[in-house]
Order: structure tokens, then sequence, then C-alpha cells
């Protein structure tokens, strides 16, 4: 979900809407907008898509100068108008990102003194309680310093009071908040993207601040009322990278920006003309270390997982890895002599942020790969290793997620010198593997998307499809399942193709369409007797290979796909791009909504 608010000199409800549309990409299901104006407060809001809301202050305009805007992602109560922010109470408005973990307490606590309910929200419980202490004699500003001491949860808030035109209010725990420096405007976003077209001179709020923000005013606090200062910088952001350009959807732009994100990422960690890797890593020592752990969630999950097989092969470093919200939970043991990585395109990952507070906390060096890199992850990192992928706005992650491939390849070669296992020759052709990556990622692109664009029209007949692989094919046809699931909602599951035979064969029939990605690797042999066992079974296989293994295998396939032969280091990079295509023109051929797939967030900060 997210958030805005504008302070400024002329009726704000079409910027608080542009504002929102280009935090479209967050995943929400219904919007809405509240402003001041001679006093009072006046809202408009709709289930449903920002069209739905534009529809409505066609109709009914609201002329207020300052307001504030939100689209919601529902986690108590269904997406209705009624549920939809800003949330009203007696002369207060509130929008929320997050979850007030403590609301019903505090409701249960309102309600006996007499206060009425109106909605299923954690966040009218804000509304309600700001208004009470509002009622009870309180400043606005003694008020929100007040709830923000009550309230626990993660939240990002912006309040607007009646009779009080000349501020908004903002708090932060947890979402980020950032507040946008005009010439005699000021704005508030969930992030630098939504005020891009407003300004890049951005001050974030840190976790339990909060802020008084005027026209030409910005006051910070702590939660215990202290004035703090927090830097102001240039966001990173530029307004042009988040156009669609001549793509009929980001996802696709996305995609074809890959070759571009691989290769700067790639030169941010190497030395191509030394041929070695820069040593980056302080203060995590890869040569003293016994072990590494890695958390994350989703896509970035996944190029952990080919981080993992990278670390341990390379450089002999036993790696433990699972999904952030079961990692925290786990009560593994952990050493200090244990380093601890995390993944997140965002930075702003509930459970991946969770699960690093708590390697922090047990006394682990900790390193983040991420895209954002003024994240809260970003921010409680010992050492940040960069993606530079550039904004990713696609729900479906796909350059930030071959991104991640490019850091944990170059770290894997890092720490692969620093424990001795890689000589420097090996380094040096893993490097040079490296450096071609870009341009065929590039031409594979090209070459294939005819061929996957008409593989897609039959792929969009089934209603389930298994992806089978080994090794970091593996990896690749769990990110194949996952890709076609979120965003063509095909049912789709992957298996260790070896483990086939151990249930999911049981599944296969004429209409049960089987991926195989393989390489001609040292897998290859093992795969292609378990794709015999698909073939005999009447399934449909649609095979994907290099020129190598399409020539080494006579089977019988509803399509095969033949990549150009790549060495096996960076055949993860190259393969990842079938697996996406494959996705995308599925979900364009089903009609579904590509970049905002229903009932997904690309930025999910809640547990
Ligand atoms: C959401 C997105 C996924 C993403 C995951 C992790 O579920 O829809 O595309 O992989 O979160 O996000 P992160 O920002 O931490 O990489």
């Amino acid at each position: 979900c997210g958030i805005v608010a504008i302070i400024g000199n002329k009726p704000v409800a079409t910027q608080l809407v542009d504002a929102l549309k280009r935090l479209e990409y967050r995943g929400y299901d219904s919007a809405g907008v509240a402003t001041l104006s001679g006093g009072h407060l006046d809202r408009r809001r709709a289930a449903g898509k920002l069209v739905n809301l534009e529809a409505q202050l066609n109709e009914q305009p609201l002329d207020g100068t300052i307001g504030i805007g939100h689209t919601r992602w529902a986690t108590h109560g269904a997406p209705t108008t009624n549920n939809a922010h800003p949330h009203f109470c007696n002369g207060v408005a509130v929008v929320h990102n997050g979850i007030i973990e403590n609301f019903s307490e505090i409701r249960q606590e309102l309600e006996a003194r007499g206060a009425e309910f109106h909605t299923e929200t954690d966040t009218e419980v804000v509304a309600q309680l700001i208004a009470s202490l509002l009622e009870s004699g309180k400043s606005p500003e003694e008020a929100m310093q007040a709830a923000v001491k009550l309230i626990h949860g993660a939240y990002a808030l912006c309040v607007l009071v009646e009779g009080h035109d000349d501020m908004i209010m903002g708090a932060r725990n947890g979402p980020p908040l950032a507040i946008g420096h005009g010439s005699g405007e000021m704005f508030l976003g969930s992030d630098a993207i939504a005020l891009s077209p407003f300004t890049d001179d951005i001050t974030y709020l840190e976790d339990g601040d909060w802020a008084v923000v005027r026209k030409d005013r910005l006051e910070i606090f702590s939660t215990d009322g202290l004035p703090v200062q927090r830097k102001r910088s240039k966001a990173s952001v530029a307004y042009a990278q988040v156009e669609k350009g001549n793509h009929r959807h980001f996802m696709e732009k996305e995609i074809y920006e890959q070759p571009e994100a691989i290769s700067h990422t790639f030169a941010h960690y190497m030395d191509f003309v030394a041929k070695t890797v820069r040593p980056v890593a302080q203060p995590i020592d890869f040569a003293s270390i016994d072990g590494l752990k890695i958390a994350a969630c989703g896509t970035a999950f996944l190029a952990g997982h080919i981080g993992k097989t990278w670390f341990e092969r390379y450089a002999r470093l036993p790696v433990e890895i699972d999904i952030a919200s079961e990692f925290r939970y786990r009560e593994m043991p952990m050493t200090d002599r244990e380093a601890a990585l995390f993944i997140s395109q965002s930075g702003e990952t509930a459970d991946t942020l969770a699960s690093l507070r708590y390697c922090k906390e047990n006394g682990l060096k900790i390193g983040a790969i991420v895209n954002v890199q003024e994240s809260t992850i970003a921010r409680e990192a010992d050492v940040v290793f960069p993606t530079l992928a550039g904004p990713e706005i696609g729900v479906a992650s796909t350059k930030a997620f071959t991104s991640q491939l490019a850091v944990f390849a170059s770290l894997a070669i890092l720490a692969g010198r620093a424990r001795n296992t890689l000589t420097l020759e090996q380094e040096s052709e893993m490097i040079q593997a490296a450096t071609h990556a870009p341009r065929i990622v590039g031409s594979v692109l090209h070459a294939i998307q005819p061929q996957l664009e008409e593989l897609s029209r039959e792929l969009s007949k089934y209603h389930n499809v298994l992806y089978l692989g080994r090794g970091t094919s593996y990896t690749l046809a769990m990110e194949g399942a996952l890709k076609l699931k979120e965003i063509s909602y095909i049912h789709a599951e992957a298996y260790a193709a070896g483990e086939l035979k151990h249930g999911p064969i049981a599944l296969i029939d004429e209409n049960m369409p089987v991926i195989v990605i393989a390489p001609h690797d040292r897998h290859f042999d093992k795969t292609m007797s378990n794709m015999q066992e698909v073939a005999a079974r009447g399934g449909k296989i649609i095979f994907i290979t290099d020129e190598a293994g399409a020539a080494a295998s006579s089977m019988k396939t509803l399509s095969t796909v033949a990549l150009p032969n790549v060495d096996e280091f960076i055949a993860p990079l190259v393969f990842s791009i079938p697996v996406q295509l494959l996705a995308y023109h599925t979900a364009v051929f089903m009609g579904t909504d590509v970049d905002q797939p229903r009932n997904l967030a690309k930025s999910v900060t809640v547990e």
C-alpha cells in the first residue's frame, strides 16, 4: 500500500492521485484522498483501482490545498469503500500503512468511554485515539506525541486535523515515510518514487520519529517528544526511470533492462581489467567465518538459494538458508563465527527485516543485498551489497533477481579467494564468464522471444503446470513456477527432477505440461532419465536447454528451446530469461493485470 500527502498553494487532489499512481506498483485494492478546505475535512474513497477514485473526484472535486492520499492493501477488514483510507473521526483524518498490533485493546478502551467505531480496520483506532486526545484538551502536536507512545506495531502515518490548515503530521515505525522539500510546498510519501515529479530533496523519518510538516518548515521529534535532526539528501530515483517507455508493461521493460542491470552490478563488484573481485565485504571476513546464514522472501529467497550453491561450491562455505518468515522462529544455533546475508529488492520486507534483527541480536555480522539503498534493511546492515538494477516497478521481480545473482556470483568468488578454494586462474575465468553474461542475456532475449510467445499461447490453455530441474536449474524451476502462479494465476509447481518419481509423477497425463530446465551440465543425463519417465506417461514436455543439450537429446517434446552454450557459472543468469518470458507472455494471453496481479503487493511491510 502507499501513502502521499501534500501541503501546497493550489488544490492538491489531482496531484495526490498522480502520486498514488506512481505507488500503484506496490499493489492495492482500494484508494482514497482527503483534503482540508476552509477548516473542514472532506474525502473521496473507492474500492478497486484508482480510476474509480478519479471518477468520483471528477463528479465531486475536492478543492483543499492540503491533503492526504492512500492506496490500501487489505489486512484487517475487506477491501470495501468503507474500509478505505483516509479514516475520519471528529475532525481527524488518518492514512496508515502497516498494522497496529494493539488495536483491539485501544479500541475496547475507547469504546468503554463511549467511542463509536464505523469500520473493522486497525487504522480507525488511530483516528479515534487522536480525536479523543484532542477532546481532552491536547494540541495536535501533544495528541500525536501521546498517540505514538500508545500504539504498538508497524506504521507509517499521515494525519490532518480540522482547524489546522497549515500542517500535516507524519509518523514512522517500520514502513518508510519520506518527506520531500519543495519551494513553498512540502510532500510526504511512502517512497521517493511517489514524490519524484515534485522534488528529489528528501528527508527520511527513522523508526520512532514523528513530524510536523508545514509549507516552509519541517520539525521532527523522537517518540519521547525531543527534537531530532535527520539528514536531507538527493533521492537517487530519476522520474524518467519510472515510465514504461515503449513497453506494454513495466515487467516487460524490466525483463529487457536485464543486460544493463547485470552489467552495472558486475561492474560495481568486479575489476574486469585486473580480473578480480574488489574487496567489498568488510566487516564480514569470509576467510575466518565457519558458516553463512541467508534469509529472504519470494524471488529474493530463490536468488539466495542459488547463492548458497555458489558459496558452497566455490568457497566451501557452509550455508543455511530459509524463507524469512520461517527462519526467525527456528531458534537455530548461531555463533559469532558466522555471518548472515539478507536479500531484498525493496529493503523493507517485514519478515526479512525481523530475521536481520534476530541475527544481529545473536551477534552475527550482517550483510544486505538490496536494490533500494536508502531502505531500512540497508540502514541496519553492517555492510550493504547494492544491486544496481534501478527502480523495479512490476510486482514480479525480474531484473532485481538477476542483479541479486550477479552480487552472489561476485561474493562467492570473493569468498573463494579469501578461503583459498579458488585459484587466481579460476577466479579470472569466472570473471571472464561474467563479462560475457550481459551480452548473452541480451541476445537470448531477442532470439527466443517469438518462440516463447508461441509457447505461452499453448500454456495458457492449461490449468496446471509442472517445472522440473536439478541443481541451480531446480531453483529456476521454482522461480518459473512462482512467476507463472503470481502473474497468470495458473497453478504451477516445481520439483527437483529426481524427486518426480516420489510423488508428482502421479499427476502426469496429457493435461499436464512439464517444463524441464536442463542445460548440458553434470546433471544432464540424470534429468534426461526423468524426462523419459514423463514422456512414457504421456506428459507434454517443454524442454529448456542449450544447443549441446538439444543435440544430445532425441526425445519428442512439445517444444525445445535451445539457448547458446554458456559457462556453467553464468547459466542461471541466462536460463532466467526463458522462465521469465514464459510467465510474462502467458499472463498477457490470459489477460491478467501483469504489473499488479490480484492480491499481491510489491513491498510487503507486514508479517
Ligand atoms: C513480494 C513481491 C515479490 C518479492 C517479495 C520479496 O512478495 O511480490 O516479488 O520477491 O515480496 O520482496 P523484497 O523486496 O524483499 O525482495
